[in-house]
C-alpha cells in the first residue's frame, strides 16, 4: 500500500473525529496505556503480525483499527444502544481493537474467534487495559450450540462476516439472530459490498467482488495488492476456505436467504448516512465522490432495497422486532 493511501488512512481517521455523534461522554471514556503496559501490547502485537510486511496492513493492525472503532464504530452504534450495560456477543473479535472500544464503553462482551493466537492478543489488549472480556475459541458457525441458552442485546459481526464461507455465513446470521433478544440489535460492520464496482477491502482492483469464487481465485495473483496476489500463485489448486479467510464481498442476497426477504428487515441504520448526517466533513467529501454518484444508480434500479445494502460496505443495524 502507498504512502498516498496511507496518509489517506489518516486524514480519514482525522476527519472521524469532526463528528458531532463524538460526545464527552463517550470520549472521557476511552482508557489510556502507560509506556510499560503499551511496550508490552506493541510486543505482543508485533509477534502475532510479525508475518505482515504491507505498511497500510500493518498500520490498520496496530492502531487504525482502535481509531476508526472509537471515532466512527462506537458512535454510530451508542446511538442506536447505548453501550454502557449492553450484553454484546462480537463475532470474529480478533486481537481484540473492537472488543476494547466496546467494553471501555461499559458493554459486557463476550467474543468469538476462530484464531486462538489472535484472542490471545486479545486477552493481553483487554487486561492491559482493566478491562474484562470473555474471550472464546470457536467458529461463528457453532454459535447456537456455544451459547445455547444466552441471550444478547446486540450481535455484532464486527469486520467479521466477510471473512466467513457461505455455509458460515448463513448459519451463524440465523443462529445469532435467534440468541438476541426481542427489540435488540444485530450489526454487520465493514463488511465489503459485493455489488460495489471496487474492492478497497481484499485485492484492491476493479470489479473483484464481482467475480464467481473460482474465477476470482485463479485471478488473485494479479490483484494490485502485492500480499494478497502472493498468496495465490498461477496454476494453485483452488482452496475456498483460504479465500474466503482473505474476505469476499457480501451483499443483501445472504439476508434473503436466512429471512427470506431482507426487505422485510428493520434496518434501523446505515453507517455511511451516519457520518454523513453528524460529520461535515464526511457530508463535503460525499458530494464531490464517484462512489456517491454510483450509489445513486444502485439506488435508482433497487428502490426497495434498503439504501444499507447499497454502499460499499455492509454497515448496518438490523432491529429485531419486539415481543408481540
Ligand atoms: C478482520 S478481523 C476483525 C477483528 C476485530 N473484530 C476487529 O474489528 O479488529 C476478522 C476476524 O474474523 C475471524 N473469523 C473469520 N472467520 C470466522 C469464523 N467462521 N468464525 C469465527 N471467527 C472468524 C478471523 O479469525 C479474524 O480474527
Amino acid at each position: 500500500m502507498s504512502t498516498i493511501s496511507l496518509s489517506r488512512q489518516s486524514l480519514r481517521r482525522q476527519a472521524y473525529r469532526m463528528s458531532t455523534a463524538l460526545t464527552p461522554r463517550l470520549t472521557s471514556r476511552f482508557r489510556t496505556l502507560d509506556p510499560v503496559s503499551r511496550q508490552r501490547l506493541s510486543a505482543f502485537q508485533r509477534d502475532y503480525y510479525k508475518n505482515v510486511t504491507d505498511e497500510g496492513d500493518l498500520d490498520a493492525a496496530l492502531d487504525g483499527a482502535l481509531a476508526e472503532d472509537r471515532y466512527a464504530n462506537i458512535p454510530w452504534l451508542d446511538a442506536a444502544l447505548p453501550l454502557d450495560g449492553a450484553r454484546v456477543l462480537e463475532i470474529g473479535s480478533g486481537t481484540g481493537e473492537s472488543t476494547l472500544a466496546l467494553a471501555e464503553q461499559g458493554a459486557t462482551v463476550t467474543g468469538l474467534d476462530v484464531d486462538e493466537n489472535a484472542l490471545g492478543v486479545g486477552r493481553e489488549r483487554c487486561r492491559l487495559h482493566g478491562l474484562d472480556a470473555d474471550l472464546r475459541v470457536g467458529n461463528a458457525a457453532d454459535i447456537g450450540r456455544i451459547f445455547a441458552g444466552q441471550t444478547f442485546d446486540a450481535v455484532i459481526f464486527f469486520a467479521s462476516l466477510e471473512h466467513m464461507t457461505l455455509d458460515e455465513r448463513l448459519s451463524a446470521i440465523a443462529d445469532s439472530w435467534a440468541l438476541l433478544r426481542p427489540g435488540g440489535i444485530w450489526s454487520v460492520i465493514e463488511a465489503p459490498n459485493r455489488l460495489w464496482f471496487w474492492d478497497g477491502h481484499t485485492s484492491m482492483d476493479n470489479f473483484y467482488n464481482w467475480l464467481p469464487d473460482e474465477v476470482a481465485a485463479r485471478w488473485a495473483h494479479k490483484a494490485a495488492r502485492k500480499p494478497f496476489a502472493d498468496d495465490f500463485p498461477a496454476g494453485q489448486v483452488f482452496d475456498s476456505i483460504k479465500l474466503a479467510r482473505w474476505g469476499r464481498g457480501v451483499s443483501y442476497h445472504e439476508f434473503d436467504l436466512v429471512f427470506g426477504d431482507a426487505r422485510r428487515l428493520d434496518v434501523v441504520s446505515n453507517k455511511t448516512d451516519f457520518l454523513r448526517r453528524t460529520n461535515p466533513v464526511m457530508l463535503a467529501h460525499s458530494l464531490v465522490s464517484k462512489g456517491r454518484r454510483y450509489e445513486r444508480f444502485l439506488e435508482s434500479i433497487a428502490p426497495d432495497v434498503d439504501k444499507g445494502f447499497l454502499r460499499q460496505y455492509l454497515d448496518i443495524i438490523i432491529r429485531k422486532p419486539a415481543a408481540p
